[in-house]
């Protein structure tokens, strides 16, 4: 059990008699793997729940790339690496981060990570010190707060608005920036709205931090999944950008391979170095068959992406209309990634009284499972993943609309 011990004062929290440090104190588990974890216990008592939790593409990790793990294997690829990853992964890193966005990085310039949340730890830890502030803006990525938190960083929070698309603005980021101002966040594609910042926000995102002196650290996660007319981008191919930017990339949502758990940053050399510092000392390095799939994912046909792409486009186009004919349910469009982030707000009420609340009903109700608002900085909202099949989606819009259409 874990009680509060002089908690108030300290900030520190007993686990019966043992007293862990402050900075575990201040962090929470992921409330997304919570909602997760909830759904499954239904699950696991025999619910046929409609799950719109996940935060990973359905699709399995495609054949090429599960081979080149088993060739990996058979070779007997099987042995600690360098640090940074092995040298033909972090050329392959460049190459195809130049290929698909027009970027010009050296391997000196790349380190491999444990998926793109390594890269974001590791860049955060490498450049923040206590007191610094790190700005992102909501709704955000639920491991933003906690990972600056662990850093000893200040969090701080830009709000963007629902009619805007829930875009991050060049000129509300300078507004929050101050003299403690060390890193601004854009996560584009977002986690989790489906925002995408134009290019042309990004370039005065941009313009805004180099004027300011400091770094943007770009999380590139979701880049493959944009709609319409939509192409992936980078800001990394701005002139000019390389010296005050940092980017996280990931294998996991790209290749769906969310369990090999391969990353990536790209920065300048000195980050990168303190990066390398930093994983020698902790993971030591990325698991060494996961590096070789990745290096054949990044080398091999982009097939698979497409098709997935195209996929994700017609259950984006379904959910979308289906929660937009909710009663009461506003939804924004998202134009990347594979969540939608409807407002609920016309919903809460005395006895369902906040997002979260109502994420307990769905589940409870109409074993839907759905991640609240709350957890993204953002009440009022709901994330549903669509990284499920048309016919769930299907399921889950119907017992939406009995539960919503249910007297308010
Ligand atoms: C916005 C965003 N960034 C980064 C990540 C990290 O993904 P991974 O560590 O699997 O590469 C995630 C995962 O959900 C995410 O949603």
């Amino acid at each position: 059990m874990v009680t509060a011990a002089g908690g108030a004062a300290t900030g520190r929290t007993m686990a019966g008699e043992i007293q862990l440090a402050d900075r575990v104190t201040r962090i929470n588990v992921s409330p997304t793997m919570a909602v997760l974890q909830e759904a499954e216990r239904f699950k696991a008592r025999g619910a046929d729940v409609v799950d719109f939790g996940p935060g990973e593409p359905d699709f399995p990790t495609p054949n090429h790339i599960k081979r080149a793990a088993v060739k990996a294997l058979e070779e007997n690829k099987t042995k600690y690496t360098p640090t940074a990853g092995i040298a033909p992964l972090r050329q392959a890193i460049c190459d195809w981060h130049t290929a698909q966005f027009g970027s010009a990085y050296q391997p000196a310039e790349v380190t491999v990570t444990v998926g793109g949340k390594h890269a974001i730890y590791n860049a955060v830890c490498s450049l923040v010190n206590p007191g610094d502030e790190v700005i992102f803006a909501a709704p955000y990525w639920v491991s933003y707060p906690d990972i600056v938190k662990c850093a000893d960083g200040k969090p701080v929070v830009v709000p963007t608005q629902e009619h805007d698309g829930f875009c991050l603005r060049a000129e509300q980021l300078e507004r929050a920036i101050t003299p403690r101002t060390r890193i601004a966040i854009a996560n584009s594609p977002n986690n989790p709205t489906g925002a995408v910042i134009p290019r042309d926000e990004f370039a005065k995102i941009f313009e805004v931090c180099s004027r300011k002196g400091i770094w943007l650290l770009s999380d590139e996660c979701y880049s493959h999944f944009v709609y319409g007319d939509a192409k992936p981008y980078s800001v990394g191919s701005l002139p000019g950008a390389k010296p005050r930017l940092i980017i996280a990339g990931s294998c996991s949502k790209t290749f769906a391979m969310t369990g090999w758990r391969i990353g990536y940053a790209l920065a300048p050399a000195p980050v990168i170095e303190a990066m390398i510092k930093l994983e020698s000392q902790s993971t030591s390095n990325p698991t060494s068959i996961a590096q070789y799939a990745a290096l054949e994912a990044l080398r091999g046909p982009m097939d698979s992406v497409k098709s997935m792409l195209a996929e994700y486009s017609k259950r984006r186009e379904r959910i979308l209309a289906g929660l937009r004919a909710l009663p009461g349910v506003t939804c924004a469009a998202p134009q990347g990634a594979f969540y939608v982030f409807p407002n609920i707000s016309a919903h809460l009420r005395p006895l369902i009284p906040t997002d979260t609340a109502m994420a307990k009903q769905l589940l409870e109700r109409e074993n839907v499972a759905v991640v609240p608002g709350e957890a993204f900085g953002a009440p009022g909202h709901l994330r549903l993943s669509y990284a499920t099949s048309m016919e769930r989606i299907e399921e889950g819009l119907r017992r939406l609309a009995s539960f919503f259409n249910q007297k308010m």
